[in-house]
């Protein structure tokens, strides 16, 4: 029996609810304090978190920080690294650290561990760099010159995400021969638009896929497999345009496809945190095997902070903190995110994935109900949109929507005026955050009404309708450039803040069980003997 304190009955839960309900906070006092904004300015790893916007004072810090001492977080963040059975459901450790390489010389999770990430991380970028110069040859000798990579999930959102993050870097020009396409979606829609314009002779594919048994992707191999046919390669002889990444290697085999051309990873990799693993080997093939270890490195430097750092100053438990402070007593029930680089189009979509498969869940590890709420629903797209679509309800709507802004401070484009694209774009977060945080207040309002040249009975009769609450909590993480580095550190800050709420919250992160009732009804009305 895993033993735990229920969060409810920690004393500071109870400090929590005291503050939050004797002294409201408001942010434009909080704000006119520098110290306390400079003492929310926190640098890790490269990227800087300005949580000064979230509605703390040293108090609240102080009692979030007795919580997560009360909720033993870091105790628990060590027995992961040790590779600790903390999957307390399926009886499995959580180990994709380890995927990263270790940032000290005596590895947490052990040697054996270490041998069989680096023995395979080799395998796959090797067949990377293959195919990227033009080494993988399909049935009829030619150079594979399209990968299609199939998967659903943790098997298509990391990498596809990272793609889009990094191959915009090079603006968009393909850094290698080798251009890389996904397909999650059963939709024979989607299949047809990413084959359209591909060469069959030419085209590859990677079945991604961590059981081996998803039904969408299984649908869709079976199709791309129909097309290289229909193009006169037969079923039994296409193997060489073939490439299975998996934790079941024993199916891919029993379906033909080639050992060496078959890549593994292990049941202590959850999908959501497989990027790291062969699950990459797509993106290894956008970027080259270089950058993809840079993209380890970034996120191991996030690893040695998180276990290094002390609680004040270490990020992804203060974006914990922060977020759950937020939900249980600022009564804020989702999250967005509002990233402001055309290269994390994708991202929101990734941490979907990554908090709510992984925190949305209503069972504490010791199988009792929960009583508290748990995973935000976190959405969001790319900032300077969402300001045109759906930041009307974040500054007058009647929900709490706390925002966490992502911003690069340096564009990788060679546009002769990207400076100035770059100022709209980074001018607009700082204002976005500002303004949530601050508002205006009536009398402002109607000074600035006024001000616009509207009389002063004109400007009362529209007040109620220009002021803006305000007091909205928000945070930035600012990268200094989108690099596979600083993408990596990125994602890690993410995977560890997620760690550590499931820690505030006494539930288990890395299984997925709400998603097997799906599964098994849609074979249960395949056959009839559903409901
Ligand atoms: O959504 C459930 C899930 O198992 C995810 O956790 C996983 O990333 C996805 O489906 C795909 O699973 P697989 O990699 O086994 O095909």
């Amino acid at each position: 029996m895993t033993t735990f304190t229920r969060p409810e009955l920690t004393p500071a839960w109870q400090t929590l609810g005291r503050l939050a309900s004797q002294h409201p906070l408001s942010l434009s006092h909080l704000l006119a304090d520098s110290a306390r904004t400079q003492s929310l300015n926190l640098q890790a790893a490269g990227l800087q978190l300005d949580a000064s916007r979230q509605r703390v004072d040293q108090s609240v810090l102080h009692a979030l920080h007795q919580w997560a001492e009360q909720m033993q977080v870091m105790t628990r963040a060590r027995d992961l690294f040790a590779g600790e059975l903390v999957n307390v459901t399926e009886g499995r450790a959580a180990l994709h650290v380890a995927l990263r390489g270790s940032f000290v010389k005596n590895p947490p999770w052990g040697d054996k561990v270490s041998g069989l990430v680096e023995l395979e991380l080799d395998r796959f970028l090797s067949f990377a760099e293959r195919a990227r110069n033009g080494h993988w040859r399909g049935l009829d000798g030619q150079i594979i010159t399209d990968v299609v990579n199939i998967g659903i999930g943790g098997s298509d959102l990391g990498p596809r995400m990272a793609c889009q993050a990094l191959a915009v870097r090079d603006g968009g020009a393909a850094s290698s021969s080798l251009r890389v396409h996904f397909v999650s979606n059963p939709d024979p829609l989607a299949l047809q638009s990413v084959l359209a314009g591909l060469q069959p002779a030419r085209t590859g594919f990677i079945v991604q896929s961590k059981t081996f048994t998803t039904q969408e992707t299984l649908t869709l191999a079976a199709s791309a497999r129909r097309w290289l046919q229909d193009a006169g390669c037969p079923v039994e002889r296409q193997a060489p345009h073939w490439v299975a990444v998996t934790a079941k290697t024993d199916l891919a085999r029993q379906q033909g496809f080639m050992p060496e051309q078959t890549f593994s990873f292990w049941d202590w990799v959850g999908g959501r945190y497989s990027v790291w693993s062969a699950i990459g080997l797509p993106l290894a093939m956008a970027i080259g095997s270089s950058a993809f270890k840079a993209f380890l490195q970034g996120a191991r430097a996030m690893d040695e902070h998180f276990l290094s750092a002390d609680a004040q100053h270490n990020l992804p438990l203060t974006m914990a903190l922060l977020g759950a402070w937020n939900q249980h007593f600022l009564q804020a029930h989702t999250l967005n995110l509002a990233p402001y680089a055309y290269g994390l189009s994708l991202f929101p979509a990734f941490i979907q994935q990554l908090e709510m498969e992984s925190n949305g869940k209503r069972t504490h590890i010791d199988g009792s109900p929960v009583a508290v709420s748990t995973a935000p629903v976190v959405w969001g797209g790319l900032g300077s949109d969402g300001q045109h679509a759906y930041f009307q309800l974040l500054h007058q709507g009647t929900h709490t929507v706390p925002v966490d802004f992502i911003g690069v401070l340096q564009t990788d484009s060679s546009l002769p005026l990207a400076q100035s694209h770059q100022e709209v774009v980074l001018g607009n977060l700082l204002a976005q955050a500002q303004a949530l945080a601050l508002g205006r207040d009536a009398e402002r309002t109607l000074v600035a009404l006024q001000a616009e040249g509207m009389s002063e009975e004109e400007a009362r009769r529209l007040c109620p309708h220009r002021t803006y609450v305000g007091n909205s909590p928000n945070s930035i993480v600012w990268m200094d450039r989108l690099s596979p580095q600083s993408l990596g550190t990125l994602i890690a800050l993410y995977e560890h803040k997620v760690f550590c709420q499931a820690a505030l919250w006494g539930i288990n992160p890395y299984d997925q069980w709400g998603v097997e009732l799906g599964k098994t009804m849609v074979r249960d009305m395949a056959s009839g003997s559903g409901a």
